[in-house]
C-alpha cells in the first residue's frame, strides 16, 4: 500500500515536471501598432488585418524544444497568410522561436501546434468584431476609442463571451491576445486584466509609424490596403 502511494505520487510528481502548463494564449498582432515599439521589415508586405503572434501555453514548467520539420504545403500556405513575421525576422526563423519559447511547451507535436493555432485565430475575426461595434481603423487616424469599448466589443461577441487582454504602445493599439482553456473543445476563458492600454484615447492605427522616405513600390503597397 505505501509502495503504491509513493508511485501514484512519484508518478504525478514527473508528471507535473515534463511540460504542464494552466491554459493558452493566443496573441495576434494589428500590425500597425505593433510596428510602434518593434523593428518592422520596411519594405515587407503590409498587412491590414489582425494577424498571428503566437499561441502561448501560460504558467508552464520547463519545456523541451526542437528543430522544425518541413510544413505540409496546405500548412505552409496558411502560415504564410496568417502567421507572418513583420519584423526583421524571416518566417521560418519567427516559427522557429515560437516553438522554441512557446509551442514546445504544449506537448504537442509540432504540426499539431501549428494547426491548433491556425484554427483558434480562425474561430473569430477580430477587425470584423470591431467594425460590427464601430471601432475601425481609417485613414487620419481621427477616432479614438476607450478601452471597455475595446474589451466589451470582444468579450460581448456570443463565440467568444470571455475577456481579451489588450496591449497599446503609445496608445495605439497592438495585440489583442484571447485565452482558451486545455480541454479538448478549447473553450474561450477570461485572460488576467493588463494595463498597457490606457482607458481612453486609444487609436487603431491605420499607418504604419515612421515610415522611412517612401520608395515607389512602398507607396504603391501602402495604396494597395483597402479602406478597412
Ligand atoms: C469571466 O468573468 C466574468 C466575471 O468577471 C464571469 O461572469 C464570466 O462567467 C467569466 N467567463 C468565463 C468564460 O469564465
Amino acid at each position: 500500500m505505501k509502495v503504491l502511494m509513493i508511485l501514484v505520487i512519484l508518478v504525478s510528481f514527473l508528471q507535473s515536471c515534463v511540460g504542464s502548463f494552466d491554459y493558452y494564449m493566443l496573441s495576434e498582432i494589428w500590425p500597425p501598432g505593433y510596428c510602434h515599439n518593434n523593428p518592422c521589415r520596411r519594405h515587407g508586405p503590409k498587412f491590414s488585418k489582425f494577424i498571428i503572434h503566437g499561441l502561448w501555453p501560460q504558467n508552464t514548467t520547463p519545456c523541451e524544444t526542437s528543430k522544425l520539420e518541413e510544413f505540409p504545403r496546405d500548412t505552409l500556405g496558411k502560415l504564410e497568410k496568417d502567421w507572418p513575421s513583420i519584423t526583421h525576422k524571416p518566417n521560418g526563423l519567427f516559427w522557429q522561436n515560437e516553438w522554441d519559447k512557446h509551442g514546445s511547451c504544449s506537448m504537442l507535436p509540432q504540426i499539431d501546434y501549428f494547426k491548433l493555432t491556425l484554427d483558434l485565430y480562425g474561430r473569430a475575426d477580430i477587425k470584423e468584431i470591431l467594425r460590427k461595434e464601430g471601432i475601425v481603423s481609417q485613414i487620419g487616424d481621427v477616432k479614438r476609442y476607450t478601452k471597455y469599448q475595446i474589451e466589451n466589443a470582444i468579450k460581448s461577441h456570443p463565440n467568444i463571451d470571455a475577456k481579451p487582454q489588450l496591449i497599446c504602445y503609445q496608445g495605439n493599439l497592438a495585440e489583442v491576445r484571447l485565452c482558451f482553456d486545455k480541454s479538448p473543445g478549447h473553450k474561450y476563458k477570461n485572460c488576467s486584466t493588463s494595463y498597457t492600454c490606457p482607458l481612453d484615447n486609444i487609436k487603431l492605427p491605420y499607418l504604419y509609424p515612421k515610415l522611412p522616405v517612401m520608395e515607389p513600390e512602398e507607396a504603391e503597397l501602402l495604396r494597395a490596403i483597402p479602406p478597412l
